[in-house]
């Protein structure tokens, strides 16, 4: 039986944009359960972004409730949030996220570091996952804009996740790598986690258990998977 992971009821978001309010996201209601790989379409300054913080704990709505892991969320002081974040959740950030003075290695085990467990032979297996053991001792600085992005996914990936927001996290990536991706994302998925990934790649819809689509602050689902090539 599918747990539900993660819920978003009525989140609305507006942002005012010279002398008018855009609202980002108008009472959107989204659920998601163990075993989803769920793809967030939508276009370009829909809030895909910003409906991935509001349920990452990164950014709070206007009104509206979130519900992680069968708690209400947004009421959890800023330790809660944190340590919620740290424990359960692997946030994916749509731009350049790795700390620039560490090693790739050292970014791979950061969470891992701050809750009081490192072990870089863990990050090192993560690494090597992904295909990257040989950059595990590069500088940020040093590497490609995909390779940084596949270092982000091990990091999100570190202490085991039961949900994943990954924020396109194959926007810099060749098809390989983008493949490689989406094939891990789904696989975790099917070993029980719930993964809310946004994109504009529509051919992540082969690899989904849900399509969501964004437009005009509304969430529409198509749970058949639309098939697009
Ligand atoms: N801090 C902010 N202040 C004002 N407006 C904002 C802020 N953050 C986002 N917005 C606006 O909210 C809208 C949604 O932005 P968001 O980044 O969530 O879109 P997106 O769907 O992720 O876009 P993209 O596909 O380009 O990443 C945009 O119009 C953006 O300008
Ligand atoms: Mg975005």
């Amino acid at each position: 039986m599918a747990e539900k992971i993660a819920e978003t009821l009525a989140v609305s978001k507006a942002y005012p944009n010279g002398g008018k309010t855009i609202c980002v996201l108008d009472e959107v209601n989204l659920s998601l359960y163990t075993g989803d790989f769920a793809i967030l379409l939508g276009p370009s300054g829909s809030g895909k972004s910003t409906l991935l913080h509001i349920m990452g704990l990164l950014d709070l709505p206007d009104s509206g409730a979130v519900r992680l892991f069968g708690e209400e969320a947004l009421s959890l002081d800023e330790r809660g949030k944190a340590g919620l974040r740290l424990q359960k959740l692997g946030f994916v950030f749509q731009f350049d996220s790795l700390l620039p003075e560490f090693t790739v290695l050292e970014n791979a085990d950061l969470p891992a570091m701050l809750a009081g467990t490192p072990d870089p032979d863990k990050a090192m297996s993560i690494l090597r996952r992904f295909g990257m053991e040989e950059l595990a001792h590069k500088m940020p600085s040093q590497l490609s804009g995909g390779e940084k992005q596949r270092v982000a996914i091990a990091r999100a990936l570190r202490n085991n996740p039961r949900l994943l927001l990954a924020d396109e996290p194959t926007g810099n990536l060749d098809s390989r790598n983008t493949k490689i991706v989406l094939e891990d994302l789904s696989r975790l998925a099917k070993e029980g986690i719930a993964v809310l990934m946004a994109t504009h790649d529509s051919r992540a819809t082969a690899y989904a258990t849900k399509v969501l689509t964004l437009e005009k602050g509304k969430i529409s689902l198509n749970d058949n998977c639309l098939h697009i090539n």
